[in-house]
């Protein structure tokens, strides 16, 4: 086949056939399909979409790059979560825990943040001692002796979409449907769990932040877990405001040890129920009572034995800030606004996330919240603390939050957290 005529399909909105794309990717894997030519590829494809055929074999071509891993052998089923990403989102750290306890096997392979988008196993990196990097032999024993892993997804993973999503990054080509939903498709199949409940973010500081894109990404995702043996579902879930009351890194492993302590904010605690229960009923627990596991210290405990067991220390003190920056109420009234994209940019220029992937992040750095949308507050009221390690990074994320809250007369109405369920 010639990467050329590939290209020129896609590029005059035909439909690649199986088995030409099936070679790009792996003449693309190989190096043997230049990257101008994926990126040119890439770029018709954003313009002129895929079918949903074609999804399924661009999926496929990727889980085949790489190895598949399989845990048939632990004798439990397994379900895995994956969020498109938001700000403040640390649900996987109360929730792989807490669906353990009910004796599930929770595969939890995470990343590490980029931009604004914190990592999960950044946050996790704040625990002294804890580790991220397993072994695939670890990892099938923890699954069978605690339940939950979050850990790194090892490098076998998709390489196709490794290199392909590096080059979608630097071609303006990252927001195309179908690619998003094969390359995360593809390593959540890869890793071979049974089943997958998908949280996918729409709003401000989401990835997709129109609701119909995200429904429609939402959908074609769920469409490609189930035609690959995946029992798959999808929560649209809002993403305009920062989930919880911490973001950052520390704070946010405090505030899911709340939520595990069966205390929390509402709405990380409402997230954190629902997809727990979407995850229980596809491992065949529809009447699970998720609330009683939160509240009697089961999913506590459970959280206590998946740090310990990947070296970190439970009862350790996390990184405190070394210099913090409120901010306070210019007035009495309600909140009416408190954006998520400019308080994870804030949160990000404190440090606490990384602008290049070989940068460190800052665990102690962040922002937490004393306040959120529908809160009344009194004239100068706290609203919000900065932390850092060097109180010259405060300048530079007050900047991002100039215009990213309001105090008003009158609380508006609000689009409720879990927006829609997507089967
Ligand atoms: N996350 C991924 O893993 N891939 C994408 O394409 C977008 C988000």
């Amino acid at each position: 086949f010639d990467a050329v005529d590939v290209i020129r399909i896609k590029r005059d909105g035909g439909a690649v056939p199986e088995a030409e794309l099936r070679w790009m990717v792996d003449a693309y894997t190989r190096g043997y399909v230049a990257d101008a030519q994926m990126a040119a590829f890439a770029m018709a494809t954003l313009l002129n979409g895929m079918q949903r055929d074609e999804i399924r074999v661009m999926t496929d071509a990727m889980i085949a790059s790489g190895e598949r891993m399989s845990f048939t052998g632990l004798g439990k089923p397994t379900v895995d979560k994956h969020s498109t990403g938001g700000v403040g989102d640390k649900i996987t750290l109360p929730l792989a825990p807490l669906v353990a306890s009910f004796g599930v096997a929770v595969p939890q392979l995470s990343g590490r943040g980029l931009g604004h988008t914190g990592g999960t196993l950044d946050k996790l990196e704040s625990i002294p001692g804890w580790r991220a990097a397993l072994s695939n032999a670890e990892m099938t024993a923890q699954l069978r002796d605690v339940g939950a892993v979050i850990c790194a997804a090892g490098s076998g993973l998709a390489p196709a979409d490794k290199k392909l999503y590096a080059l979608r990054d630097v071609t303006g080509t990252v927001e195309a449907i179908p690619l998003i939903a094969s390359s995360i498709m593809s390593k959540k199949i890869a890793e071979g769990t049974d089943s997958l409940v998908l949280d996918v973010k729409f709003g401000s500081g989401a990835f997709m932040r129109d609701v119909d894109r995200a429904r429609e990404l939402a959908r074609t995702m769920v469409a490609l877990g189930t035609d690959s043996g995946v029992a798959t579902t999808a929560l649209l879930t809002n993403m305009d405001t920062p989930l919880g009351r911490a973001i950052g890194n520390a704070n946010e492993v405090r505030e899911s040890v709340e939520v595990l302590a069966g205390g929390g904010p509402a709405d990380v605690v409402e997230l954190t129920i629902a997809l727990a229960r979407e995850m229980l009923a596809l491992a065949g627990q529809r009447d699970a009572d998720v609330e009683a596991a939160l509240a009697d210290g089961r999913a506590m405990d459970s959280w206590r034995a998946m740090i310990l067991a990947q070296g970190g220390d439970p009862d350790a003190e996390l990184p405190a800030p070394r210099e913090t920056h409120t901010v306070t109420a210019p007035r009495a009234g309600i909140v009416t606004r408190m954006e998520a994209l400019p308080f994870g940019i804030a949160a990000w220029r404190l440090g606490a996330g990384r602008a290049r992937a070989e940068d460190p992040v800052i665990h102690a750095a962040g922002i937490d919240l004393h306040v959120k949308p529908g809160d009344s507050v009194a004239s100068g009221a706290p609203l919000f603390t900065l932390s850092a390690q060097d109180a010259a990074r405060f300048p530079r994320a007050l900047d991002a939050l100039e215009n990213a809250w309001e105090i008003g007369e009158a609380e508006v109405s609000r689009t409720p957290l879990v927006l829609e369920r997507i089967t």
